[in-house]
C-alpha cells in the first residue's frame, strides 16, 4: 500500500495507515536540539541499565513471525539455513532470544553494561559485545542481517548507517522492530491520554528519527505490522510503563506521581481493574537491503 512518506506498508495484520494523531501536541519526536536537548536525549538513551531486570521482566518481546519477516530476503537467498545476525542495541536480549529461537547465530551489541550483563546471564549462547551503532565492534562484511529492536531513535543515523553497511555482507538486511500499544482499543487510548509520554503508542514508530532514514547504501524500506498481545495486570502494566526512558529520567517524586496516575487509571477501568488482561500491541517492522546486493 502506497502512502505519504514513500514507504510501502505490507499489511500482515491490521494496520496500514501509520496515523500520527495520538502523538500530536506531546513528544513531537523533533530532533535533539529542538524539543529535547542533546543532554536530555543522552540521559534517556543511557537510562535503561539501572532497571535492566525490570526491563527484561516487563517489556514486551517480538513475535517470531515479525523476526522471520525481517530476515526473509536474506534467508531466501541463503536457502533458509542459519544466518549471522547482529542484534544492535540488544538491551537484555529480547530480540536476540527470538533470532536464536529461529536457529540463527546471534551477536548482540549493546553500550550499557547493566543491560549487557543481563543479556549475558540470560542468553549465554549469544556472543555479547560492548559497542554502539556508531562504532560496531565487528569486521567488515561479517553479518547477513542487522536487527534493531526499539532503539533506532537513539542512533545518530548519519554515523550509524554507514557503520551498519560496513558490517553487512552484500545483499544483507537491516531491519528495525518497534512495539506500540494499540490505542485503537478504548482503554489503551485512555491510558495514552494520562501517560506522561506517547512513545509507546501507535503512530510514534513513524515519527522522525524512529524510521530508517534514506541512505544510498540501502534500498527504500518496506514495512509490515504484526499484532500480538501481552498478558498484564494493573500492577505489571504500571511496571512496564515505569521502564520507559521518559519516566526513568524523572525526579523520584515526579516519577512516583506519574506511576500512581497510571495505576489509578488502570484500577478505574472495568477492563483492567482486577486480574489479568491482554495488552494489545503491534510490532511494526521496517526492512531494507544493502544496496550492493
Ligand atoms: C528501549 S531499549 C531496547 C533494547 C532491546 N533492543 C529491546 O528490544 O528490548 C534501547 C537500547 O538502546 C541502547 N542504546 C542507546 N543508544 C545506543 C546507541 N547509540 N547504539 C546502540 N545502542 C544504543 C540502550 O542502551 C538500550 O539498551
Amino acid at each position: 500500500m502506497a502512502r505519504p512518506g514513500g514507504r510501502r506498508v505490507v499489511n500482515m495484520g491490521i494496520i496500514t495507515n501509520g496515523n500520527d494523531s495520538s502523538t500530536s501536541g506531546r513528544d513531537s519526536g523533533a530532533p535533539a536540539g529542538d524539543a529535547e536537548t542533546q543532554e536530555w536525549v543522552a540521559r534517556r538513551a543511557s537510562s535503561f541499565g539501572a532497571v535492566a531486570t525490570d526491563y527484561d521482566e516487563h517489556r514486551p518481546g517480538y513475535p517470531s513471525e515479525a523476526v522471520a519477516w525481517a530476515l526473509a530476503p536474506v534467508s531466501a537467498r541463503r536457502g533458509g539455513g542459519p544466518l549471522d545476525v547482529l542484534d544492535l542495541a540488544a538491551g537484555t536480549g529480547k530480540l536476540t532470544r527470538e533470532a536464536l529461537a529461529l536457529g540463527h547465530r546471534v551477536t548482540a551489541v549493546e553500550p550499557d553494561a547493566g543491560m549487557l550483563d543481563a543479556l549475558r546471564e540470560r542468553l549465554p549462547q549469544a556472543t555479547a559485545l560492548s559497542g554502539a551503532a556508531e562504532r560496531i565492534p565487528l569486521a567488515d562484511a561479517s553479518v547477513d542481517a542487522v536487527v534493531v529492536g526499539q532503539a533506532i531513535h537513539w542512533f545518530d543515523q548519519e554515523r550509524a548507517l554507514p557503520e551498519i553497511a560496513r558490517v553487512l555482507r552484500p545483499g544483507g538486511v537491516l531491519a528495525t522492530l518497534s512495539n506500540a500499544d494499540d490505542d485503537r482499543v478504548g482503554w489503551i487510548a485512555g491510558l495514552g491520554e494520562i501517560s506522561p509520554s506517547q512513545v509507546s503508542f501507535l503512530g510514534w514508530e513513524n515519527k522522525p528519527r524512529r524510521a530508517i532514514e534514506p541512505h544510498p547504501a540501502f534500498s527504500a524500506p518496506v514495512e509490515a505490522d504484526f499484532p500480538h498481545v501481552m498478558v498484564r495486570t494493573a500492577e505489571t502494566l504500571t511496571a512496564t510503563a515505569a521502564t520507559h526512558s521518559h519516566l526513568l529520567v524523572m525526579e523520584p517524586a515526579q516519577r512516583a506521581a506519574a506511576t500512581a496516575r497510571i495505576l489509578d487509571y488502570l484500577k478505574s477501568r472495568p477492563e483492567t481493574a482486577s486480574g489479568e488482561f491482554e495488552l494489545h500491541l503491534v510490532t511494526r517492522v521496517q526492512r531494507c537491503e544493502h544496496a550492493a546486493g
